[in-house]
């Protein structure tokens, strides 16, 4: 394990891994690159009011942050071959120059979800939730990122950190489409959810 004392956007933080380059901290606090615009309790326990949001490459472990968020991007489960290669050639990357609108939306879903088989999973996430319809439609307006939090194996308090870029004028759009997901039969099995909009800092 390394520990590794670092400043980043005015925060002292502390690492635990600077070794695996698919893992991201987020760090709400009172200094970072992303602003934050609003941050709405959609289901469960709140997380503590912040005003900037900071990403860090690897798992940071403390700092002069409110919350710590960790998650590691990983292998798709559900994306079937057609849909994947649709995905790939229709979505854009992070970090788009127009992109200036954030998303962090931390999810944790409930035991029951995950006591279901892979098969039924699906089933519930794209057979009768269409999420990835649904998603594709906002492609490529919206560029996201998934990490996930329990393959950390640690206690991590949510299960997914979903983060979205898009441009100011495709803020409405990204409304309709988490409102399209919070409706369909998937969020039923969401426990906790807060939604983090940003802005971002700077030219
Ligand atoms: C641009 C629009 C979107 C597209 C194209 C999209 C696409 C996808 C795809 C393909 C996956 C499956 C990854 C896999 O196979 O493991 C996924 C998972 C997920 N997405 Fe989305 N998504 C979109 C928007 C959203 C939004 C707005 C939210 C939150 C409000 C969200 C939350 C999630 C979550 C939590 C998962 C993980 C589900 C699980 O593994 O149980 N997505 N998304």
């Amino acid at each position: 394990m390394l520990l590794l004392g670092f400043c980043t956007a005015g925060m002292v933080v502390k690492k635990i891994s600077a070794m695996n380059s698919r893992i991201s901290s987020f760090l709400g606090g009172n200094s970072g690159a992303w602003r934050v615009t609003r941050m709405d309790l959609i289901i469960g326990e709140p997380l503590p009011a912040v005003r900037f949001v900071t990403i860090v490459p690897g798992a940071v472990s403390e700092g002069d942050a409110a919350w710590i968020l960790r998650g590691i991007t990983s292998n798709e489960r559900y994306v079937t071959r057609d849909e994947k290669s649709e995905l790939v050639a229709k979505q854009e990357g992070l970090g788009r120059p127009a992109a200036r609108c954030a998303a962090l939306i931390p999810i944790k879903k409930s035991s029951a979800w995950w006591t279901l088989s892979q098969d039924d999973r699906r089933k519930i996430f794209e057979e009768q939730s269409t999420h990835i319809k649904i998603g594709m439609g906002f492609l490529p307006a919206i560029a996201r990122r998934l990490h996930h939090c329990r393959d950390l194996g640690s206690a991590e308090p949510f299960d997914f950190l979903t983060w979205f870029e898009y441009a100011p004028s495709d803020a409405v759009a990204f409304d309709d489409l988490a409102a399209q997901l919070r409706g369909s039969p998937e969020w039923g099995f969401v426990t906790r959810e807060i939604d983090i909009r940003l802005e971002l800092l700077g030219s």
